[in-house]
């Protein structure tokens, strides 16, 4: 992870939606005929990839920040009913349209950031007609938008207020109406739970992706973020692709990813914006071998940022990654965790021609700039879809 196989005066060859060739401007040139786009003073980097969003909701959660500046914590939040929930009531009460626009303007902006892959969860409906509602707007922003989205249902991200006193009610609807609907519609291609004290236990968050592994869908969890329950272990060993959050991931779990392949995604961007004192233990996984991706968890509450390149730069200042492993953990190691790692995530022969022209010779500069976009131009596809800035390229920053 920490060779980014970066390649001085490097020239990409696209053909078509495609990437027919990769090398020095000295060797393509002898080798490829063709309109030549001379960038100076730029890098080109992969168009990066998101393993982690929640993209679509209703309504505003901006007095609980303003709340946990004051001390709450997010966990008192959701018990008193806010977090999730108020995103929930909100949700629901929104229409087609609102919803539509809403997410259309948060995917427009990650687009505009260098995302050209999205994984997208449901999860603010928690009942059949607004969880399908969700996943079925996916699938028309992805129809509307140069952005590749991949879907992921989780039905079970809270226990839903009318279902307080009925967990096994809840449990029901899910493993019994609400999966088996969003298999037979391919509606999703992954399952995610919340397995935390106050969402869903071990026992249920087991139940829920054993169900959705038999109707064949992949499997996530949100696992570990404040208490260590063994989420990420058990979904490892069911097969689950990735464990995401992993704050208190315990060290004799690492081997247990490990084995299973099951990919862990590093979300510091949610620690960061919670206050939460400590980070998920990055570099002790990257030593025990472990490849990770990274995603922003841009959602209602936890996390308010579109922004790949400040995830990239989180995972720099604070889970001590270098430049190199954070962008491979957010291009080629994020395909790979949505199964896409032959499609998109690196710049090489045969892959989707998704690229991002970055304002900088030294493509570290995106990374050391945080908080603000260095992404000038964003090719997905083989297309220029983003081009936000005017001003001549090049030259010190
Ligand atoms: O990934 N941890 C649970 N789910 C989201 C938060 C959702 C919310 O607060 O609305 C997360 O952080
Ligand atoms: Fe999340």
């Amino acid at each position: 992870m920490n060779d980014a196989g970066v390649i001085n005066d490097g020239a990409v060859v696209i053909k078509g939606d495609r990437i027919a060739a990769v090398g020095t401007i000295g060797a393509i040139s002898k080798e490829w005929m063709g309109d030549l786009l001379a960038l100076p003073g730029t890098s080109v980097i992969p168009g990066l990839v998101d393993p982690h969003a929640h993209p679509v909701f209703g309504g505003s959660r901006i007095n609980e920040f303003i709340l946990r500046g004051r001390g709450a914590s997010y966990q008192e939040i959701h018990a008193a009913g806010g977090g999730i929930l108020s995103t929930v009531r909100a949700t629901r009460e929104a229409s087609d349209e609102e919803l539509e626009r809403r997410a259309h303007r948060v995917v427009e902006r990650m687009i505009a950031h260098g995302t050209t892959t999205l994984e997208a969860k449901s999860g603010y409906g928690l009942d059949l007609e607004t969880e399908l509602r969700m996943l079925r707007l996916l699938a028309r922003l992805e129809s509307e938008l140069p952005i590749d989205i991949v879907p992921t249902f989780l039905g079970a991200h809270t226990m839903p207020s009318e279902y307080a006193n009925d967990r096994e009610g809840y449990l029901r609807l899910v493993t019994e109406v609400v999966l088996p609907r969003v298999a037979q519609e391919k509606l999703a291609r992954y399952c995610d739970v919340f397995c935390e004290d106050g969402a869903f236990s071990l026992d249920e968050s087991r139940r829920i992706l054993s169900r959705a592994k038999e109707l064949g869908l992949g499997l996530r969890i949100h696992a570990e973020q404040f208490k260590n329950l063994g989420g990420a272990r058990m979904a490892a060993e069911l097969g689950a692709a990735t464990a995401d959050h992993l704050e208190a991931l315990p060290e004799e779990d690492f081997a247990v990813l490990r084995e299973h392949g099951t990919i862990p995604v590093l979300i510091p961007g949610s620690t960061f914006f919670l206050h939460q004192g400590s980070y998920a233990p990055a570099r002790a996984m990257l030593a025990a071998d472990l490849c990770a991706a990274l995603g922003t968890d841009f959602n209602a509450g936890s996390c308010q940022t579109e922004s790949m390149g400040m995830a990239l730069s989180l995972a720099v200042i604070k889970l001590r990654l270098t430049p190199e492993e954070a962008l491979v953990a957010a291009t080629v190691n994020a395909a790979h965790s949505l199964g896409l790692g032959a499609q998109v995530g690196s710049l090489e022969p045969g892959k989707k021609a998704d690229m991002l022209i970055l304002d900088a010779v030294d493509w570290r500069e995106m990374v050391y700039h945080f908080g603000v976009n260095l992404v000038r131009v964003v090719i997905k596809n083989g297309t220029a879809v983003n081009t936000i800035l005017t001003s001549p390229l090049g030259g010190p920053l």
